[in-house]
């Protein structure tokens, strides 16, 4: 077991990475300790809380908590949803100390954080991510929020959680194909900040690849490390935190050229960084050997072929990225193996020299 700690202006939580800690909840979570009459809520979902639900509640008894479901799937990450939980939280008696476990993946989170901090102005709550991606990734950081008709996370807040209980033994339930979108943002941790996560991913691929859940720990715990840093130097996503988005902006590109429906978060972030790494390396900012031994790892776990969609379009949906400030189009690029920095001056044809790099490598592997 391991824990980080994280600390935020609001304060310092715990993140605890481990096989097996679910069945300790109850005592990880501070805002319980020495109060057994809080009124706890988790928030789930139909399918996770059928494979898990019964160790959750063996591990918060004797408190009985209401359980309150969201529907699975992207499309229910929504104000509606949002406000018919909470109105759901106050017909069962929700007062300002009540607290909400958010038990799910990242969509449960963003959710149920959303939720939290709006909900009396601010309430207590606690991330237990129950896919790769959500433990890697989306349950530190403090963003929560929703999709709105007209694009994704487009309203929401900073509202970091009272803890973070990452149990690994929740993936053995999770596909393979949900395994590996995770897998791929660990990658880009290692690859962005700590080249000793990179190798490790590479030497232990085929155990992380089966669900073993020791190297999964250890890369868990290395993917949370590096975010909480990178986080704790940059709240609000001003300036460092840009280098999370390594890979992100062809990938959010892909992602909406294509509906969101063809590829999975995860897999359309593997293909735009082997796409930000053929412009790495046509600036020779990597070397040949570095650039071909990141693509072979992605590309070890397998990401689908890209869908089909003009590299007009993508070069659209790239612009349109939030992450763009006043029509400068930021790029993350790498800067050798672990260290990754932000360039304003990538040109549209170094981009599409990149998509037209994927879509060869995507053609080859049908
Ligand atoms: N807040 C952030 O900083 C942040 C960062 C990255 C991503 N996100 C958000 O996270 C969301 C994606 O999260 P996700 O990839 O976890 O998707 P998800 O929450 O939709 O979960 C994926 C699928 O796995 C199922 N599932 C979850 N846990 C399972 C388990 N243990 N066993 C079997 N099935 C399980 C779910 O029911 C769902 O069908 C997106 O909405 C994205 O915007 C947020
Ligand atoms: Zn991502």
């Amino acid at each position: 077991m391991r824990k980080i700690s994280v600390t935020t202006k609001f304060g310092q939580y715990t993140v605890s990475v481990g096989s097996g800690i679910l069945d300790s909840l109850s005592t990880r979570i501070p805002a319980l300790a020495g109060n057994p009459c809080k009124l706890v809520f988790v928030l789930t979902s139909p399918e996770i809380w059928a494979l898990w639900g019964e160790r959750v509640l063996a591990s918060l008894a004797p408190r009985e908590p209401v359980v309150l479901f969201l529907p699975p799937g992207e499309r229910h990450k929504r104000m509606s949803q949002v406000e018919r939980l909470t109105t759901e939280m106050t017909k069962a008696g929700a007062d300002r100390s009540s607290l909400l476990i958010a038990f799910g993946g990242g969509v449960t989170g963003d959710v149920g954080g959303f939720g939290s901090a709006i909900y009396m102005r601010g309430i207590d709550y606690v991330q237990v991510p129950t896919t790769l991606l959500s433990q890697v990734d989306s349950s530190v950081g403090g963003k929560t929020g929703v999709n709105l008709q007209t694009g994704k996370n487009l309203v929401g807040c900073f509202y970091p959680p009272q803890a973070v209980v990452a149990d690994i033994s929740l993936l053995s339930t999770l596909p393979q194909r949900e395994l590996r979108a995770g897998i791929y943002e660990s990658i880009k941790a290692g690859l962005i900040r700590d080249a000793a996560l990179f190798r490790y991913i590479e030497n232990q691929r085929e155990a992380i690849d089966r669900g073993d859940s020791a190297p999964l720990e250890k890369m868990v715990a290395s993917s949370i490390q590096i975010k909480t840093e990178i986080v704790c130097q940059d709240e609000r996503e001003m300036g460092v935190r840009m280098l999370l988005n390594f890979g992100h902006t062809l990938g959010h590109a892909i992602e909406a050229a294509s509906g969101y429906r063809a590829l999975l978060h995860g897999e359309a972030i593997a293909w735009g960084m082997i796409a930000a790494l053929e412009i790495s390396l046509q600036r020779k900012m990597v070397t040949e050997t570095e650039a071909r031994r990141i693509e072979t790892l992605i590309r070890y776990f397998q990401p689908p072929p890209l869908p089909a969609v003009s590299s007009k379009r993508l070069i659209h949906a790239a612009a349109g990225d939030k992450k763009n400030r006043a029509g400068v189009r930021r790029f993350v690029l790498l800067q050798g193996l672990g260290n990754a920095v932000v360039v304003e001056n990538v040109t549209d044809a170094e981009v599409l020299a990149g998509i037209a790099y994927i879509r060869q490598l995507s053609e080859s592997n049908k």
